[in-house]
């Protein structure tokens, strides 16, 4: 139950903006980046991404009672709309070695997707829709109102 806990508690100075190690290739072949076990504060279980999204769709959408992420534009970029149930924040990924992290019991939508971008999802836990609130009605009681 720590995890719900948690969830409720969660705001939005918990996400984090963080660097994922680049490596540059000196003979100009272009950059490498790597995300390894200790890069992220949990423990990648599942893998997913996002792309051909339309400019004008919105994804996410939804919160999680326990699961964690951290999203990448490791195409093109996208904004990350992120609603604690009292404040709000837009954050504009558009790079391949920054990474977003959000923990459980925030809110996310995912809207202005440019041309081609690819939004990269790392998260831990298996796909389990028991662990999503998809109404915000919902999402802010869940946040105590
Ligand atoms: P959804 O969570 O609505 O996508 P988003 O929040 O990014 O807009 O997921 C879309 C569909 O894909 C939905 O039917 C659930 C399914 N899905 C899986 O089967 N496995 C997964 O790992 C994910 C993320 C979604």
């Amino acid at each position: 139950m720590a995890g719900i806990t948690n969830a409720n508690l969660n705001s939005i100075d918990k996400v984090e903006l963080i660097n994922i190690p680049k490596i540059s290739d000196p003979e100009g072949r272009g950059n490498l980046s790597v995300i390894e076990n200790n890069t992220l504060p949990f423990e990648v279980r599942r893998v997913y991404y996002l792309y051909d999204v339309p400019s004008d769709a919105s994804r996410g959408g939804h919160a999680h009672i326990a699961l964690e992420q951290c999203l990448v534009a490791v195409s093109g970029s996208f904004d990350v709309v992120l609603h604690d149930g009292k404040n709000k924040k837009i954050i504009h990924l558009n790079k391949p070695n920054k990474g977003l992290v959000i923990p459980s019991g925030i809110w996310r939508e995912l809207e202005n997707f440019s041309s081609g971008s690819v939004c990269l999802a790392l998260v831990s836990a298996v796909y389990d829709e028991s662990d999503y609130i998809r109404n915000f009605e919902s999402f802010k009681l869940f946040k105590g109102g």
